[in-house]
């Protein structure tokens, strides 16, 4: 029990393990993580559907997105469609790239017959065979901040391989005032008649790390059910946006424009994220 309970709450180096899967695409889990996409009056796992139509308006608006039919979009981390879907309606075509089976059925499920186009893949992004060549390529809500260092280079260079001369990648990310609120914690709650993480019992244990030299958070869940065990990580790097470019010229790509988020808002130093777009260099 000792060693147990020492090895649930052990600090592990950052990025020691990624287990997104285990959140996005366990059969269980996925259904509430679809329902929080689908509730456009929160910002879980999607934005509110104010701002999901602010942000498909800036980009049809001021990048021409979808605007005079055919821009070729690339949507990392799709969910249920929210972007590609709405941009295909203004006459894109969209591929939308998500390892959420449940997702992806409800993105096909609902996507519109007529101008533009949505196509949807059911794979990691990081892994997939992307196809075609793109004008834009979109990862929206911060997903970027859940990958490591060795995943960000790889989906990177996976992007600049499919991005036409002069295309652009656009992602938003957390900035380091986000970081105050985390606070190191640990927690320890029974759930008797199962819940997000199960529909059986399980006991959820959750400690909270904070990685100040590196700017990272990690919320760490062991679930402990009556015949299985899952440890969740769930990491977000946080960034100065000169470490952040830093990063993308290390990995061929010039910071166009900082923005303070994807509906083209000015950048604000002391917001808790920020926008980026994206080159990569020729
Ligand atoms: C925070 S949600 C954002 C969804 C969508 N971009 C939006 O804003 O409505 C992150 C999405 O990325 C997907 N995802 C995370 N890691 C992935 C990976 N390695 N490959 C494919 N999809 C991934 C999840 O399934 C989830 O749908």
């Amino acid at each position: 029990m000792f060693t147990e309970l020492e090895r649930l709450s052990a600090r592990p180096e950052p990025f020691a393990a990624i287990t997104t899967d285990l959140l996005w695409a366990d059969p269980h889990t996925s259904g509430h993580m679809l329902a929080h996409h689908l509730d456009g009056t929160v910002d879980i796992s999607s934005r509110t559907t104010d701002t999901i139509e602010r942000s498909v308006a800036w980009l049809t608006g001021t990048l021409g997105v979808g605007v005079g039919a055919g821009t070729r979009v690339l949507d990392l981390g799709c969910g249920p469609g929210l972007y590609s879907n709405r941009l295909a309606a203004l006459g894109a075509e969209v591929t939308g790239v998500d390892f959420s089976e449940r997702s992806v059925r409800y993105a096909r499920d609902t996507a519109p017959a007529g101008r533009g186009s949505a196509t949807y893949l059911l794979g990691n992004y990081l892994e997939v065979e992307l196809p075609g060549r793109y004008d834009v390529a979109l990862m929206v809500m911060c997903d970027f901040c859940a990958l490591g260092p060795e995943q960000r280079g790889r989906l990177l260079r996976r992007v600049a391989g499919v991005l036409d001369a002069g295309g652009r990648f656009l992602f938003d990310v957390y900035g380091l005032s986000a970081l105050a609120t985390h606070q190191e914690k640990r927690s320890f709650t029974p759930n008797p008649s199962g819940g997000f993480w199960s529909p059986r019992p399980y006991f959820e244990f959750v400690s909270t790390f904070v990685y100040e030299r590196e700017k990272v958070s990690l919320d760490k869940y062991v679930i402990v059910e009556e015949d299985r065990t899952r440890t969740v990580y769930n990491w977000l790097q946080h960034y100065d946006p000169a470490v952040l470019r830093g990063e993308l010229d290390r990995n061929g790509y010039d910071l166009t424009e900082l923005l303070g988020d994807l509906t083209g808002a000015p950048f604000d130093p002391d917001g808790h994220e920020f926008a980026v777009i994206t080159t990569p260099r020729p």
